[in-house]
């Protein structure tokens, strides 16, 4: 890898996190000095893995940030020329109290990084969206390939009670306002399934969604599924839209656009062995399959790790981890 950020400091928020802890790992791979945040600096689950890390060492310094503590942010973003903005509750799960657990962190916190940024001088904000930022959009054409023109339908969601798209979508819009209104340059990945070699000690959501499918669930994810995407491939979608000035607005980050059920359909034929269930192809209603879904990413360059590499990457991840056998 090319040594682009030698030199170079920039915040990772989120840095703890599946995704995150990939990303502090390619750029350090790729020279950058970074300023990575968890909730808990004394809690070795969330520190370990990342000091452990090539380059750490020198060029790896922690930060314990809240996303509603605006003086911890700053902290961390001080000194910094880029921002990667991860850090975002991430659960498809039923929540007790939605606004307290998701939508405040989402919306006030993605504010709070923006504001401290944009005071800070910080020349470009990478802000970690997702397909759950696009979809559920029951209104989009049938015939027409989601792309990044497509928003998620909030009142629909409302009706639902899917509270983590609402989150990620009405956070993403803040920040394009934010953008528009401060003057603060602001680019979008919007991933989709995310799994893979898990870095953690902890599994995020996205692995623990293929957890439960291994351990025989036949949830259908109508909502939530797009696509999936290597973690190695999201960190790279990062590093290519902070690093390409020529890259603007929101890029669509999926190996393909695809329907769980051909997820689960590619685990069952790759993994007999496991209790996996048989779900119908078409799992999201209305959604076209295309196989250049993340047309913008691939035109800058990133080539996606398929369906079936990320399947068994991540397999073998949990087995490896002691998350099953
Ligand atoms: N996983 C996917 O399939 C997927 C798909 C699309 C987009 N995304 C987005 O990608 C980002 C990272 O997700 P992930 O999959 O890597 O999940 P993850 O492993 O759960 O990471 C989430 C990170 O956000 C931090 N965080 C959460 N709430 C916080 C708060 N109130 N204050 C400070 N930090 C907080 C977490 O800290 P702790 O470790 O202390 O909890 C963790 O570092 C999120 O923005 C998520 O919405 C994920």
């Amino acid at each position: 890898m090319s040594k682009q950020g030698e030199g170079l400091v920039v915040c990772v928020t989120g840095a703890s996190g599946s995704i995150g802890s990939w990303l502090v790992n390619l750029l350090l791979a790729r020279g950058y000095t970074i300023h990575g945040t968890v909730r808990n600096l004394r809690d070795e689950k969330e520190t370990k893995h990342l000091e452990s890390l090539e380059g750490a060492e020198s060029r790896l310094r922690l930060f314990q940030i809240d996303l509603l503590d605006f003086d911890s942010i700053a902290a961390a973003i001080n000194g910094c020329v880029g921002v990667f903005h991860l850090a975002s509750p991430c659960s498809v799960d039923h929540v007790h109290d939605p606004q307290k657990e998701l939508l405040d962190p989402a919306i006030k916190g993605t504010l709070n990084v923006l504001t401290a940024a944009k005071q800070l001088g910080v020349k470009r904000v990478v802000l970690t969206s997702s397909i759950s930022a696009i979809s559920p959009s029951p209104n989009w054409p049938d015939d027409k390939i989601k792309t990044e023109e497509c928003w998620t339908d909030i009142e629909y969601c409302k009706q639902n009670e899917l509270w983590y798209p609402i989150s990620k979508t009405l956070a993403e819009k803040a920040a394009w306002e934010f953008s528009k209104e401060k003057g603060l340059d602001v680019v979008v990945v919007n991933p989709g399934t995310v799994m893979g070699p898990n870095i953690p000690p902890t599994l995020n959501a996205s692995m623990v969604m293929l957890l439960r499918l291994l351990q025989g669930c036949t949830e259908t994810y109508q909502d939530f599924f797009m696509g999936s995407v290597h973690f190695k491939d999201v960190a790279l979608a990062h590093i290519l839209v902070y690093e390409n000035k020529s890259a603007t607005g929101r890029h669509l980050c999926v190996e393909a656009i695809s329907h769980y059920g051909d997820f689960v359909a590619k685990v069952a034929e790759l993994y007999p062995e496991y209790n996996i269930p048989s779900l119908p192809r078409d799992t999201q209603p209305g959604l076209l399959r295309a196989k250049d879904g993340a047309k913008k990413l691939m035109d800058l360059g990133l080539e996606f790790i398929p369906m079936e590499q990320i399947i068994k990457d991540a397999v073998e991840s949990l087995k490896s981890k002691g998350f099953m056998s």
